[in-house]
């Protein structure tokens, strides 16, 4: 028995080579095509331009993953704080991006290492821009 470990940690900057241009295709698709139906997240997307907001998400994951810069290139620097600030982010918009999220992963089927490593940004990240009490 070596002490090596017998299996490697999937790095951020890896997860684009593990899942490639579709993988972020299908969640961002899979998390969309909830978001019009919902109650609490519905309102704040542009009803005019989901294609655009889908486009948006997808490229911001692809290069903060390891993939082509396209997002920093259209939109510049992120900001998502900022850009945030318009919509209300209370703990239950929060919860519910994240549960919409949590399926949309389910639902993608990406390989275990990918999904787990994407699962905990996106409660990080989603706790992180809260903007908003209660
Ligand atoms: C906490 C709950 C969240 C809510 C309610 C929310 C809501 C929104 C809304 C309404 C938009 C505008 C849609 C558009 O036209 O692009 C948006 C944009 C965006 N969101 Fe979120 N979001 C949340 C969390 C997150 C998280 C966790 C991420 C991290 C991946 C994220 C990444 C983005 C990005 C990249 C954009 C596009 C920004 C731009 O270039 O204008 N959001 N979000």
């Amino acid at each position: 028995m070596s002490d090596t470990p017998q299996f490697s940690l999937l790095s951020e900057d890896g997860v684009y080579a593990r899942i490639g241009e579709d993988g972020f295709e299908r969640l961002v698709r899979a998390f969309y095509a909830q978001v019009p139906g919902d109650d609490i997240l519905g309102p704040m997307y542009p009803a005019h331009d989901m294609a655009g907001a889908e486009a948006r998400l997808r490229d911001f994951l692809v290069g903060r993953f390891g993939g082509p810069p396209r997002y920093m290139e259209v939109r510049g620097h992120p900001r998502l704080r900022m850009r945030h600030n318009p919509n209300r982010l209370d703990q239950r918009a929060r919860d519910r991006w994240v549960a919409l999220m949590d399926r949309a992963l389910d639902e993608a089927a990406l390989p275990g290492d990918a999904t787990a490593l994407l699962r905990e940004f996106f409660h990080g990240m989603a706790t992180f821009l809260m903007n908003a009490p209660g």
